[in-house]
Order: C-alpha cells, then structure tokens, then sequence
C-alpha cells in the first residue's frame, strides 16, 4: 500500500501535533515534478520548494539571483505531484526584505500562481512586520534563522552561526518574536546544537533543522545533496543516502558505449 493512501494530508496545524506528540518532521526540498512525486510517496512530511533551486537546478553560485517567475514556475511543478507532503516555497531575495507591501504582494503571488501552502523567509526582527502583514493575509509562513544564504554578500561565508553569545541570544529573541507572530514553524541552519535545542524546548513552534543537530522538531535536506547528486558539497553535517552521481554517471556512459557499438537499439526495442 502507497503512502498517500495510508495517511492523511499534512497541514501546518499538524506539524505542531507533531512536535507536542514528540514525532519528528521530515522535510526534503524538491524543484520539479518528477523528483516531488518520489520525495511525496515517500512519506516526506514537507516539501520545500527552497531557493537552493538557484545552485542546484540553475547553476548559479548563490541563492540571490533567482527570481520571484523562476520560484513560481519550480513550485507549480512540484505542487502538480504532491498529494500528502504539505508545500512550502521560499521567497527569493528582494521579495520581502524592507517592504512588508511588497513582501505581500510577493507572497499573494506564491499562493495564488503556484496553490502551496506556505511560504518560507529569511531573517528575524528585520523582517517581523513583512511576516506579520503575511500572517495576517492568512498565509502561513516559516521562518529561517542561523545561515541565512540570502545574506551571503552581508556576512561573507557559509560558516556556522550564532557561536558567540551576543548572535545566540539574538537568535532566541528572534525565534521569539516569530513563533509569537504565528509562523507555523522555523528553520534553524548551521547553529550548535546546543543553541539548536535550546531555542525547540523555548517556543511552541516546531523547529527544524539543517546542520542544527537532533535537538530539532524535524530535519531538512536539499534533495540533491542527500541522494549524492551533487558532488562538490560535503558539510559535515550532510548525510548521503545514495551516490547517484556515480550511478547516474555510468548508466549515460554505458549508453553512449551501446549507441557507438551499435548494439542500442537491439531487436527487441524496434517496431
Ligand atoms: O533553499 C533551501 O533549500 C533551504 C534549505 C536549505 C532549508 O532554505
């Protein structure tokens, strides 16, 4: 029996039974239809349409160049293969940052061209009245503290956050001020785990994690970093589940072999 026939669709009301019960959240991120409809059936609990889609599915170094269009064209190919997983899309760089009108009209486009759930935004205190007048539209956010990627050109490296107790302490203000806000939940990236599991036990918003340690609500990967697609990044914390770049590799070279010695199409696979 599938997954999605066994168990009913996750919802943002959910994730915080989740937490009170003790369950952990899974989330995955995923770009496209065809690798959603997988992470989906799978029993992913969140799906996050992240902007990661700018390094991985684009190519660019940074998440800052990826646009709004961009964003809204991934997330409506992964809403069409998702049947269970709740869906969240984050809003790219430029969208939300200094004007909560805009940040608005940013999110109202998410929800209305791509019908996700939620939307993602980076940052704390700076960005509280952009999730505030979100919220009050009625649409859910998450948060993200800790590495903050969009800020990349502000702090000029992907090393860990909120080491030092004046970050740490801003850290836990700002999981504060957005779980009492009403973000349904918060990811903390790259930060000790300590501070990891300090901040889930504070607030009665589920946490999840990413390079955060198990002290977590849930935990979140990118998709290609986790299936061994994407060589050239190994952080401590990513745990590979397989090596399709090897797999993927020698299956295209067996193909060009069989193409090349003719033996592609044999005789069974013409008309
Ligand atoms: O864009 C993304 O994939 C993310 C995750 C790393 C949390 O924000």
């Amino acid at each position: 029996m599938s997954v999605e026939s066994t168990v009913r669709a996750v919802t943002t009301y959910r994730l915080t039974e989740m937490k009170q019960r003790g369950e952990k959240i899974a989330m995955l991120t995923s770009y496209d239809y065809s690798m959603a409809k997988i992470v989906d059936a799978a029993g992913v609990d969140v799906i996050l349409v992240g902007d990661s889609a700018a390094n991985v599915m684009a190519g660019y170094e940074t998440t800052v160049p990826i646009t709004l269009d961009m964003m809204i064209y991934h997330a409506r190919s992964v809403v069409r293969a998702v049947n269970r997983a709740l869906v969240v899309v984050d809003l790219p760089f430029g969208t939300y940052q200094g004007n909560s009108k805009v940040a608005l009209d940013s999110a109202v486009r998410i929800m209305k061209e791509t019908e996700a759930d939620a939307v993602k935004m980076e940052g704390g205190e700076e960005i509280l009245e952009s999730v505030q007048r979100i919220l009050s539209a009625g649409i859910p956010v998450m948060g993200h503290l800790g590495l903050t990627p969009q800020s990349i050109h502000k702090f000029g490296t992907y090393a860990v956050r909120a080491k030092e107790e004046a970050e740490a302490e801003k850290l836990v203000r700002d999981a504060h001020l957005l779980s009492e806000a009403g973000c349904f939940a918060i990811v903390l990236e790259k930060i000790p785990a300590a501070l990891a599991t300090r901040v889930t036990s504070e607030i009665p918003t589920p946490t999840i994690g990413i390079g955060a340690g198990p002290g977590c609500d849930g935990q979140v990967l990118v998709i290609h970093d986790m299936l061994g697609i994407n060589k050239g990044f190994s952080p401590r914390f990513l745990r590979r589940y397989a090596d399709l770049h090897t797999v993927m590799t020698e299956a295209v070279g067996q193909y060009v072999q069989d193409v090349k010695a003719c033996d592609f199409p044999n005789e069974k696979e013409q008309y």
